[in-house]
């Protein structure tokens, strides 16, 4: 049998009513906002164009080309609302994600798609760093970044609460990226 293919497009507002259904599964809410989000809700705060005006970039995972994931980038510069105020560096890309399908989960498809994410946002010779901020007892999501080549550094404090903050620092090469 082959190995399943993970890859990424960009998320359009055709997306939407999906994400919404994905949005309302138990595995997503349990760790992803925590409530079961309206459709119209989904509208206001998921249409890319929205997203594109707080600098984040929505994406759907395929798995042998069907939708089985979104993620998400964001420039963690300027985030405001709290978020990442220390931050300096206009490199800074941040990640976050999530698998829909509860039967896929914990088989290596969450590690090839943050591998796919981080190597599409390290093809931008601009972007210096990827960070990504899971729940300190989310053990199956920091284990997976792990897997997909971030450290962990440090517990921080976030508006949603505390997070272990990862980074994956730029590879020297393109194709290190894809290794890691
Ligand atoms: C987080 C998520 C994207 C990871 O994707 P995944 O396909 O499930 O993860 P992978 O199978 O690639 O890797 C999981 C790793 O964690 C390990 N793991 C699973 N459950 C674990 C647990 N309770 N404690 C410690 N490690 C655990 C697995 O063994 C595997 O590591 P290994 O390959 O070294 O054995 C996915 O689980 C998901 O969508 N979860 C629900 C939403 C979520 O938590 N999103 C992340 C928010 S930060």
């Amino acid at each position: 049998m082959t190995s399943p293919i993970v890859t990424l497009r960009l998320m359009t507002e055709h997306d939407l009513s999906m994400l919404h259904q994905w949005l309302n599964r138990p595995h997503i809410v349990e760790w992803w906002g925590g409530e079961r989000p309206s459709l119209q809700a989904v509208h206001e705060h998921y249409l890319p164009r929205v997203l594109a005006q707080e600098s984040v970039v929505p994406y759907i995972g395929l798995l042998d080309g069907m939708p089985f994931a979104y993620a998400q980038s964001y420039v963690a510069l300027g985030s405001g609302d709290g978020w990442w105020p220390d931050e300096t560096d206009p490199g800074v890309r941040g990640i976050d994600q999530f698998i829909a399908l509860p039967e896929r989960l914990g088989q290596g498809l969450g590690t090839q798609l943050v591998r796919a994410l981080v190597s599409t946002l390290f093809s931008n010779p601009e972007v210096t760093k990827v960070q990504t901020d899971p729940a300190p007892h989310n053990l199956r999501a920091i284990r997976c970044y792990e897997n997909a080549g971030f450290r962990q550094v440090k517990q921080i404090v976030t508006p949603d609460g505390p997070a272990i903050y990862m980074l994956h620092d730029r590879p020297s090469s393109p194709s290190a990226a894809s290794a890691a």
